[in-house]
């Protein structure tokens, strides 16, 4: 019998790379909206990652008798200081304007100065207490334009070397092999299968 998991998160990207994570594993992942008839807006006031995913995994998981994830994640340009960071989701109203911002801001930087790092805190909560966090983290290059269909948020500017290609010209299978968030939610199912008895 396939484990529920529900994970915390409007963001339809991420919920679309969860579940095809998931697709052939014991596990099976649930958004808010099939689990719950009541809609909560989370404010993620955490000043970090790690803060932010245990926020929304908690805030469900204290209403739900399934175990709950939280993930918050963002891109981080080395040469603006970490910019936009936990931001990621708020420095512009939609993801063009977003890029747009990036691309700007890096109008004149070449080589090294565009390098930038997905990183993400995904958060395991189970009845009201955090479980654990499991940090993954990617880095690449930012494009000069954006490049790509695929994926969601920065993906198109997100220039990945091994694979010579953006986030957003690969499948969410292949993201989810090097992604963060695949390298993330990598940790927390080796850690739920070493620790079955966690969550039952
Ligand atoms: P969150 O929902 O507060 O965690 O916002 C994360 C934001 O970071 C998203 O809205 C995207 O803009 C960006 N982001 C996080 N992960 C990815 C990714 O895998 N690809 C592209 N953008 C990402």
């Amino acid at each position: 019998m396939h484990k529920i998991l529900i994970l915390s998160t409007k963001n339809p990207g991420k919920l679309r790379e969860f579940k095809s994570y998931f697709k052939d594993t014991d596990y099976i992942i649930k958004s808010m909206d099939e689990v719950f008839k009541d809609h909560y807006d989370i404010e993620e006031t955490g000043a970090s990652f790690e803060e932010n995913a245990i926020l929304k995994a908690l805030f469900y998981s204290k209403i739900s008798d399934y175990p709950v994830i939280g993930e918050d994640s963002g891109l981080s340009v080395e040469s603006l200081n970490g910019f936009p960071g936990v931001y990621s989701a708020r420095i512009g109203k939609t993801d063009e304007e977003r890029n747009r911002i990036i691309l700007d801001k890096l109008k004149n930087k070449k080589g090294e100065e565009r390098k930038a790092c997905f990183i993400t805190v995904i958060a395991l909560a189970f009845k009201g207490k955090t479980i654990k966090t499991f940090k993954g983290k990617v880095c690449g290059y930012i494009t000069e334009k954006p490049t790509g269909e695929n994926g969601f948020g920065y993906d198109p500017l997100f220039y990945y070397k091994p694979l010579k290609k953006t986030f957003a010209q690969i499948e969410p299978e292949i993201k989810n092999l090097y992604s963060h968030r695949g390298r993330a939610i990598k940790k927390m199912v080796k850690y739920l299968n070493l620790n079955k008895n966690i969550i039952l």
